[in-house]
């Protein structure tokens, strides 16, 4: 059995999935800002890998080499179509695969998908186990969820450290608290009891608030766990993982060179086959804390195209270096 997760120093430090962000584009960027342990996609559809509309799903798929190691997210609720995936993604190279039980989004939970699974554990299991059988031990499983559906339940952390993930990524809400109240991270540490309690050897990543690498070692190391996942943080500060350097230390100059880099990487990688706004909302992260940025950025959020936001820059750039 090859299993990455057994080789990387802890605590491991992860960028979290998130739909409509952390595609090959963004994790290549997060990579030269400052590169977490491992990336994983956005959740991918499992039941779309294996339809006609398998091109509305498989750019989630796609990755360079610079994004290493790399697990892919799926979500679904037939088991066949896991264990078909599981065969797919080590074909496309993945180095691992991590099962959704924890997305809120109502759309996915209606279908008993994501989230839905906490409250039906036959199907739960059955997804574990025929995506372990396809991944045959080639490369490990995981599985990302919550503290909860209504109410904290350890039973059910429980009943999937009884699955034996390589990992349980844990965001500590429930699923009914969406994100609306602080992570409660102190129950992470019921979770690593109940590890130990078993002689389990799944490693127990906590989630959730995580603002700063220093943040992350200190909650690591109150609950016990062996890493963390960090996710809206690098809005922030995409160089959230290199524990050094911060947004704050670029000058107005270097912001807008990293978006215009960041935009010519998206435009080189997906042409025009993404949406234009979902580029559109990280120029928020570069026009940020400098005299003028507000303004700045309500012209870029306004920007229709990549011709247009290049427009703007430029002018900003030269009102910068030519103040009247
Ligand atoms: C825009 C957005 C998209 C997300 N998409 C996913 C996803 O595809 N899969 C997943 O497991 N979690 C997803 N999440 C949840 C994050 O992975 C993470 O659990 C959550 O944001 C809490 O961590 P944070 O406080 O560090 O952001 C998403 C979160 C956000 C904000």
């Amino acid at each position: 059995m090859s299993n990455f997760w057994n080789e990387l120093n802890k605590p491991i430090f992860i960028l979290a999935p998130m739909e409509d962000v952390t595609d090959t584009v963004l994790r290549q960027v997060i990579a030269r800002c400052g590169k977490p342990a491992v990336f994983f996609t956005e959740f991918t559809n499992v039941e779309g890998m294996f339809s006609k509309g398998e091109r509305h799903v498989i750019h989630r798929l796609q990755y360079t080499e610079a994004e290493r190691p790399l697990v892919a997210q799926i979500w679904g609720t037939r088991p066949e179509n896991f264990f078909k995936a599981a065969k797919k993604l080590i074909d496309m190279g993945f180095d691992g695969i991590d099962l959704n039980m924890g997305c809120p989004a109502s759309g996915v939970m209606q279908k008993g998908a994501c989230s839905g699974l906490i409250n039906n554990r036959p199907l739960a299991k059955e997804i574990i186990d025929a995506t372990k059988e396809g991944a045959a031990g080639i490369i490990p499983v995981s599985v990302k969820t919550r503290l909860g559906f209504r109410a904290i339940d350890f039973s059910w952390i429980a009943f999937v450290l009884e699955q034996k993930p390589a990992v349980l990524t844990v965001h500590a809400r429930t699923v009914s608290e969406m994100s609306k109240v602080p992570a409660h991270w102190d129950k992470l540490q019921t979770v690593v009891e109940m590890r130990n309690a078993i002689n389990s050897t799944t490693l127990i990543i906590g989630n959730g608030d995580v603002k700063s690498l220093r943040d992350a070692q200190q909650k690591v190391a109150q609950a016990g766990a062996d890493g963390a996942m960090i996710g809206r943080g690098i809005f922030d500060n995409p160089y959230l993982f290199s524990g050094t350097i911060t947004l704050n230390d670029k000058t107005p100059q270097e912001k807008m060179h990293l978006l215009l880099d960041h935009m010519q990487l998206w435009i080189d990688t997906w042409g025009d086959s993404k949406h234009f706004p979902i580029l559109r909302k990280f120029f928020k992260v570069y026009a940020n804390g400098f005299p003028g940025a507000q303004d700045l950025r309500m012209q870029l959020m306004e920007t229709q195209s990549p011709e247009e936001t290049e427009q703007v820059v430029a002018s900003f750039l030269q009102a910068l270096s030519s103040p009247v």
